[in-house]
């Protein structure tokens, strides 16, 4: 059988893979605020994007809601890693709601370009996804001067006759929103903007390493859920260097039959996904025969947050 033929499976694992700062410290916000103030602490949206995160805070009595008018009034809520815009602190403030915010300090930082970009003029394009959390925080915070632009071909379509500025969503594939930024400063050469500065250190080290595996791997397994932008975005660099790529939430979803004459595989984590469902990823290839853990790291991380001060020590 091809076990015996091609001798142990390698499985590469790319380092920095899994947890973020910014992950982290949210998990731990919400961790926190049930130890200090007793469940249910209400979470809008998901905490991250993750199915197994969100299940285990729900398990110890977090109760996630899409939108504030779902949580009693005077109860304690925690914004997500992803931003809120300020329409919902807004709506938080006039409901008597104890916010706790978990946004990523990252996040919060493309937030306060938006306002400067806005506040002196600028029409802002944003690069980012429609629909995801964090594209809608960061649009609402100057919703009359901020653009969603997607793709090259959404640069045509931005007015012309105002000064451009743009920004991007953290968690993008750099070489993508880079194309997306040259076509912007095409159309508006004094455009000014981050190149790919506010795609964050970890969306950016992810991407970079799994790189350094696909050149040896058969197939790439990124562990993440499926709404996931960075978990996500690891599949599609995986693939644009011409390795086939797919996104696994768990262990349980690991195709069997992808896996049949596969001798090398890549195994990464987007930042949202926990270290645990890795192991757990590795522990299933092992039950399929034997198997050697390589491990390819191009850089150490270490960034970290502080937390709120409503759940500080
Ligand atoms: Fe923050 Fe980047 Fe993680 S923006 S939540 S450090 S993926």
């Amino acid at each position: 059988d091809w076990a015996a033929a091609l001798g142990p499976r390698r499985v590469l694992l790319p380092s920095p893979r899994s947890f973020c700062a910014g992950v982290e410290r949210a998990i731990e916000v919400v961790e926190r605020a049930l130890d200090r103030y007793g469940a249910p602490v209400y979470v809008r949206k998901q905490i991250v994007h993750n199915t197994h995160v969100v299940d285990g805070l729900r398990r110890r009595g977090a109760v996630f809601v899409e939108e504030l008018d779902e949580v009693p009034p005077g109860a304690v809520v925690v914004f997500s890693a992803h931003g809120v815009a300020p329409a919902v602190r807004e709506q938080a403030g006039r409901a008597g709601l104890r916010v706790i915010d978990a946004t990523c300090p990252l996040v919060a930082k493309v937030h306060a370009e938006a306002r400067r970009l806005a506040a002196r003029g600028d029409l802002v394009a944003l690069i980012g996804h429609a629909g995801h959390e964090e594209t809608e925080g960061t649009l609402g915070e100057a919703p009359d001067s901020t653009v969603l632009v997607e793709t090259v071909e959404d640069v045509a379509n931005l007015p012309a006759g105002r000064r451009v500025s743009y920004l991007m969503q953290t968690t993008l594939a750099a070489d993508e929103a880079g194309r997306v930024a040259d076509a912007i400063r095409r159309r508006f050469p004094d455009a000014q903007g981050p190149r790919s500065a506010d795609i964050c250190y970890a969306t950016t080290n992810r991407q970079r390493a799994v790189c350094e595996v696909t050149g040896e791997a058969d197939l790439v397994l990124v562990v993440g859920s499926a709404n996931s932008s960075n978990s996500r975005r690891l599949v599609e660099v995986a693939e644009r260097e011409g390795t086939p790529a797919l996104l696994v939430d768990g262990p349980a979803d690991i195709p069997l039959d992808r896996l049949a004459g596969v001798g090398t595989v890549g195994l990464t984590a987007g930042a949202s996904a926990p270290p645990a469902l890795v192991d757990a990823v590795v522990e299933a290839l092992r039950g399929l025969g034997p198997v050697r853990v390589e491990e390819r790291s191009v850089v150490t991380e270490t960034v970290e947050f502080g937390l709120p001060k409503e759940v500080r020590p």
